[in-house]
């Protein structure tokens, strides 16, 4: 990928402006605003869409390369108080939970200077082993070690004490559970031999210094936990930092009195379990005392923090939409996609399209379904990777559903970084066909190839504003995977509904996880998959609760907010090998539901489709009414006859006993609902994510474009019923 960018954000209003950060290999690129209206390639269908939006930023930029400052930390401003050559004996003190000791040397608490080795580091040293090392920045180096490499995925109690009289220091490491014949247990003591040149060093937690200046580059990044690290002077304590103080944000609170607080760097995980956790709660509100761990991962970013290359001020009569700046050199080619909203309390249409953005979030750079060897569909997914596949993997950029170097799962990801997945013409490996933000195309094309005119909202505006957003549509239209839900999201919705509101909900496997977001740091989102649901990891004993909100993790159905109760139809199964059509069913045929299926017979719905063949497929969902689905709610269509490739979710399982497949299992299927709410509000569900890309076929003159148009006439419509 030569040409690679990302907008500072994601929602943006007429009047406001976005700004965009590029790294280029090439000596120069051209830009231009476009309207994005089809993204997928395929000549099966309409083939790619884009209208040119001329405008002040149209030109060549100069192209310059910029890189990913990846990995978490704590960085406390320096000070005398952090210097070694004073009189008395200073002791550095942390429990600590590496992950991967031995991988290379991975800093604990530091003020060292990798361009000049200089300074000083408690550290794990190549082979694992605690270490302290001193450097005095003209060459010259004195290093300790105990020799002996702790475990991965165990506790120990770490301390260096450095006595400036007699020019050594004392290490120890000590494992939290002391088993017989662990030899991992070890003390030394070694003249340093070398004094520390630490002047103007921050003190950095779980990383160093990888050169000076403002904002220096950071190195010796850490994988695992740091639990209660304390800095001792003469038996006096220097600084006692409480990492259980601050949970949920950056702050990092020193509880000594002597004011070193400090900052976490790109959102290493907080609300994980501490050297003393007991099990007698398993949330952190309920026991603080047993939360004093940050987990750090060499490969979490917050920020990637580049250099603005040109900013566009979204003109007032720039109508809501897709939106995407294109970059091109030589042969490369960029989409930065944005979303034009309508000016706040205000609306350009009828129909509004909520768009998942919560959800390209979660998935943002998401790389375990190709680079898993067990992959699930009958084509190798290495086969079919396009460059950006490549690019993610070789600059580590993680989604939710990654997991990090130590295989623990991605609990936070942030837009303030290159998206590579979330640009027009992508295609997934794993499906040969667009997935997420470029499928979500399907429905903006539609939309304009059959006359509706429509404001373009996301998740970042629901989360902000809730219902207020919502509130002056006749209808509402969702993304066709829109997965991840806040909790004022759903209420928004909720409210909306019971105001009279109508939802045609396009999605398979919706309303289905909780997301935290942290108001200081709107930019991401955080996510804990608890202990059940369909995923690509579970949090850990201990770790189910969001640390930005205090939340439960885990699934909404879990907590009350099945999204049968909201749309009638939730998650009852997956599967990768091909989608099927929609039937009717006798349900379809009751009077309150005739307005739907005028101009349809009994012909399948949905029999072609650009993801996977078919309207249903790859995630359905199903009417329940023990889950909420309300009593007159109206199942006006079915998709079953699913191969054993769809299996049944794995929340509704409660013995695996090979009786879970779509040739066995009647609850694998897709049911589609219609319902009225409250104040001449109404609720259509097409229960399967691949409903949309059947939108096209035929010259748009097809069962699954009949539908969706006749129930976004009526829904749009001010009489009601139809
Ligand atoms: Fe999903």
């Amino acid at each position: 990928m030569k040409l690679v960018g990302y907008g500072n954000r994601w929602s943006v209003a007429p009047g406001e402006t976005i700004r965009f950060m590029v790294s280029a290999e090439v000596p120069s690129y051209e830009a231009v605003i476009v309207r994005l209206i089809h993204g997928d390639t395929n000549p099966a269908g309409p083939g790619f869409k884009e209208e040119r939006v001329p405008g002040a930023i149209e030109g060549s930029y100069l192209g310059r390369t910029q890189t990913y400052p990846s990995g978490s930390c704590v960085l406390v401003p320096s000070s005398p108080d952090f210097d070694l050559d004073a009189t008395a004996p200073m002791t550095l003190r942390a429990w600590i939970w590496p992950t991967t000791p031995g991988d290379r040397a991975q800093g604990l608490l530091t003020r060292w200077d990798e361009s000049r080795w200089a300074g000083y580091a408690v550290a794990l040293d190549e082979t694992g082993a605690l270490a302290f090392w001193t450097g005095d920045g003209q060459g010259g180096i004195g290093r300790a070690t105990t020799g002996v490499p702790l475990r991965a995925f165990a506790w120990y109690l770490v301390e260096a004490i450095y006595d400036p009289a007699a020019g050594s220091v004392s290490l120890s490491q000590q494992p939290v559970v002391a088993w017989p014949r662990d030899e991992t247990a070890a003390r030394t003591t070694a003249e340093t031999g070398v004094r520390a040149d630490s002047a103007g060093l921050p003190l950095v937690m779980a990383a160093w210094c990888g050169g000076d200046g403002e904002r220096p580059p950071m190195a010796g990044h850490f994988n695992g936990k740091i639990d209660g690290p304390t800095v001792e002077r003469g038996g006096a304590t220097v600084a006692v930092w409480d990492f259980a103080a601050d949970i949920g944000s950056a702050r990092v609170t020193d509880a000594s009195g002597r004011h070193h607080h400090g900052v976490a760097v790109n959102m290493p995980m907080r609300a994980v379990t501490g050297h003393n956790f007991s099990g007698r709660e398993v949330c952190f509100r309920l026991a603080p005392d047993e939360y004093g761990a940050i987990f750090f991962h060499d490969d979490d970013l917050e920020d990637a923090g580049w250099e603005v290359d040109f900013a566009f001020p979204v003109p007032a009569d720039l109508p809501s939409g897709v939106y995407a700046a294109r970059l091109r050199a030589e042969d490369a080619e960029e989409y930065i996609p944005f979303f034009v909203r309508p000016p706040k309390g205000t609306t350009t249409a009828p129909v509004a399209v909520l768009l998942p953005t919560s959800t390209y979030l979660a998935y943002a750079n998401e790389h375990i379904t190709w680079r898993n060897p067990d992959s699930p569909v009958p084509h190798d997914p290495l086969d079919f990777l396009e460059p950006a596949d490549h690019y993610v993997v070789a600059h580590r950029l993680m989604s939710a559903y990654d997991h990090h170097a130590d295989g623990t799962g991605v609990a936070f990801s942030s837009r303030l970084r290159p998206v590579l997945n979330l640009r027009p013409k992508y295609r997934t490996a794993l499906l040969r066909a667009p997935q997420h933000f470029a499928a979500d195309l399907y429905l903006t094309d539609w939309l304009e190839a059959t006359g509706h005119r429509y404001d373009v909202l996301t998740d970042d505006d629901l989360h902000a504003e809730g219902v207020d957003l919502l509130r002056s549509y006749k209808v509402v239209l969702t993304g066709n995977h829109h997965e991840y839900w806040s909790g004022a999201m759903l209420d928004a919705v909720e409210a909306y509904l019971a105001g009279g509101g109508r939802w045609m909900s396009l999605t398979g496997n919706g309303y289905y996880w909780p997301i935290g977001i942290d108001p200081a740091r709107p930019h991401a989102i955080e996510i804990r998959r608890g202990r059940n649901g369909t995923g690509t990891w579970r949090s850990a004993t201990g770790e189910d609760y969001l640390e930005t909100t205090g939340e439960p993790g885990g699934l909404w159905r879990d907590r009350g907010r099945a999204p049968q109760k909201l749309v009638g139809v939730g998650m009852a199964a997956s599967g990768f090998d091909a989608g099927l059509p929609f039937q009717r069913t006798p349900g379809s045929f009751d009077p309150r539901a005739a307005f739907i299926f005028a101009g349809v017979g009994d012909e399948p719905i949905g029999a072609n489709g650009l993801m996977m063949g078919g309207a249903g497929g790859l995630e359905v969902d199903r009417a329940d009414a023990a889950l909420g689905t309300p009593p007159h709610a109206l199942v006006v269509a079915t998709v079953a006859g699913f191969s054993d490739s769809y299996t049944r979710a794995v929340e509704e399982v409660t013995q695996a006993d090979g009786t879970q497949g779509g040739t066995m299992d009647p609850d694998v299927r897709g049911d589609m609902v219609f319902f009225e709410t409250p104040h001449g509000g109404a609720v259509f569900a097409a229960g399967s994510i691949t409903w949309t890309s059947s939108l096209s076929a035929n010259g748009y003159d097809n069962p699954v474009s009949t539908i969706t148009g006749n129930v976004l006439r009526a829904f749009a419509a001010a009489e009601w019923p139809p």
